[in-house]
């Protein structure tokens, strides 16, 4: 057992913020869990008696806080993160293609995926719904790190069978041979998890989104992810190439794609019947705010997710978004809400932008009461917050009236010197 002296910060089912100024974190192993479970949380005093004589690591003046969860990310694209382009088809053809292609490579796979995440843990991020790339190795070695760290992390190999260059481009056939055995060696082991993977639906013949729902009706564990909906270019093409379909979400209903743990990309231009499909079905929408700005594809709607009640969670989106780090996709998601907003006064709460980051990114993955908070019962990684980290962030935080008050200031001036240390839990003896 080991036990944190801090401030610390968690969710209740209500998705409030409850906040120990003086509080105590005990972590520890419990019989046939994977690793290390927060046994003990609260107010120091209520919890110190519940262990007498652990003597806690005394971190006093800084804030505990859940590790954050990425619902989606790019991780071969972190060498293409800031690249202009017009739209989004333009940067996926100049940028992204090419740099994709290189992960045919195992070696530069492998330095890449080693590279992401030491980045991802610097900025306090603990949990990742990630694409890899269309080549089996990109998978191996995002799980191969990802093992190796101990780290809950979902990926797939890419499926796209058409409209992309030679380099990236798969065979429909063997990409679903692949994905299966990918399936069969990586989901479930430690705490990995497989995400079958159709870029987006233009990229995607009939046969290989048959396929790919024909994959996820026999493996109801694994997670599908993909784009939707992101670019007025983009759904035009995909209203083209599925004349048939009453909208681009309704095509991967068609294949068999929208069901729990089912997470869609952007959900920017959807109308109420796509939005009451993402609830019914159970698919989660990954908002990517600081992408959308920079390519400049628009604002997600966030009271009309609230007014269908679909899960939804932030994403950086990288290499498309700008940062990996959730200070940076929080504040960017509160600009995007004052697009939207009919109401007066904030368009989207602090305590909201945390939830949808932390507790609800995982709710959205159907992983909550796993990662993303710290209930008694959750895997124990979490964050430790140093709120004097700046000149700036330390008169700023230590003026700081109320909790939204300290939560904003965080979110408003906070980047990755913010997280002092990242903690992963460790793994229970074999
Ligand atoms: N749509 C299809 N592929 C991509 C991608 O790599 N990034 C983004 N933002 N949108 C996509
Ligand atoms: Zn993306």
């Amino acid at each position: 057992m080991k036990a944190f002296r801090a401030s610390i910060l968690r969710f209740d089912a209500q998705r409030q913020a409850v906040f120990d100024m003086d509080g105590l974190l005990v972590v520890g192993h419990v019989d046939g869990a994977r690793c290390e479970r927060v046994l003990a949380v609260g107010a120091y005093e209520a919890v110190a008696p519940l262990v007498p004589g652990l003597v806690a690591e005394d971190l006093r003046g800084r804030i505990i806080a859940p590790g954050f969860v990425d619902l989606h990310v790019h991780y071969p694209q972190i060498d293409v993160i800031g690249s202009p382009a017009s739209g989004l088809l333009p940067w996926l053809e100049n940028y992204t293609f090419p740099q994709e292609s290189r992960f045919a490579d195992p070696g530069n796979a492998a330095q890449v995926a080693q590279f992401f995440m030491t980045e991802l843990l610097r900025n306090g991020v603990t949990t990742a719904l990630a694409f890899a790339t269309s080549h089996p190795a990109s998978v191996d070695a995002f799980f191969t790190e990802a093992l190796r760290r101990g780290m809950r992390m979902m990926t797939g190999k890419v499926l796209q069978d058409r409209h992309c260059p030679d380099g990236v481009r798969d065979q429909t056939e063997q990409s679903l041979l692949d994905t299966e055995a990918l399936i069969r060696r990586w989901h479930g082991v430690d705490r990995l998890g497989y995400a079958i993977t159709p870029r987006f639906a233009p990229s995607c013949s009939d046969a290989q989104l048959r396929g790919a729902g024909e994959l996820a009706a026999r493996h109801p564990e694994v997670w599908i992810q993909s784009h939707v909906a992101e670019n007025r270019d983009e759904i035009a093409w995909a209203r083209e190439l599925f004349p048939d379909a009453r909208s681009y979400l309704a095509v991967y209903e068609a294949f068999g794609l929208m069901r729990r743990r089912a997470v869609y990309a952007h959900c920017i231009h959807l109308d109420d019947a796509d939005r009451a499909l993402m609830r019914d079905t159970g698919a989660a929408a990954a908002v990517c705010p600081t992408s959308n700005l920079f390519l400049g594809s628009g604002f997600f709607d966030h009271a009309g997710a609230d007014r269908a009640g679909f899960a939804v969670g932030l994403a950086s989106d990288v290499g498309g978004g700008t940062s990996l780090s959730p200070f940076h996709t929080m504040l960017a998601a509160y600009y995007v809400g004052r697009e939207g907003q009919t109401k007066p006064g904030l368009s989207l709460s602090p305590q909201q932008l945390w939830w949808q980051h932390t507790a609800g990114a995982a709710r959205a993955l159907g992983l909550d009461g796993v990662v993303g908070n710290l209930q008694p019962g959750c895997e124990a990684d979490f964050i430790v917050l140093q709120p004097r980290c700046s000149a700036l962030l330390a008169r700023r935080t230590g003026s700081a009236g109320s909790l939204d008050e300290l939560l904003f200031a965080m979110i408003v001036l906070g980047d990755d010197r913010l997280v002092e240390r990242t903690e992963i839990a460790a793994r229970a003896a074999p």
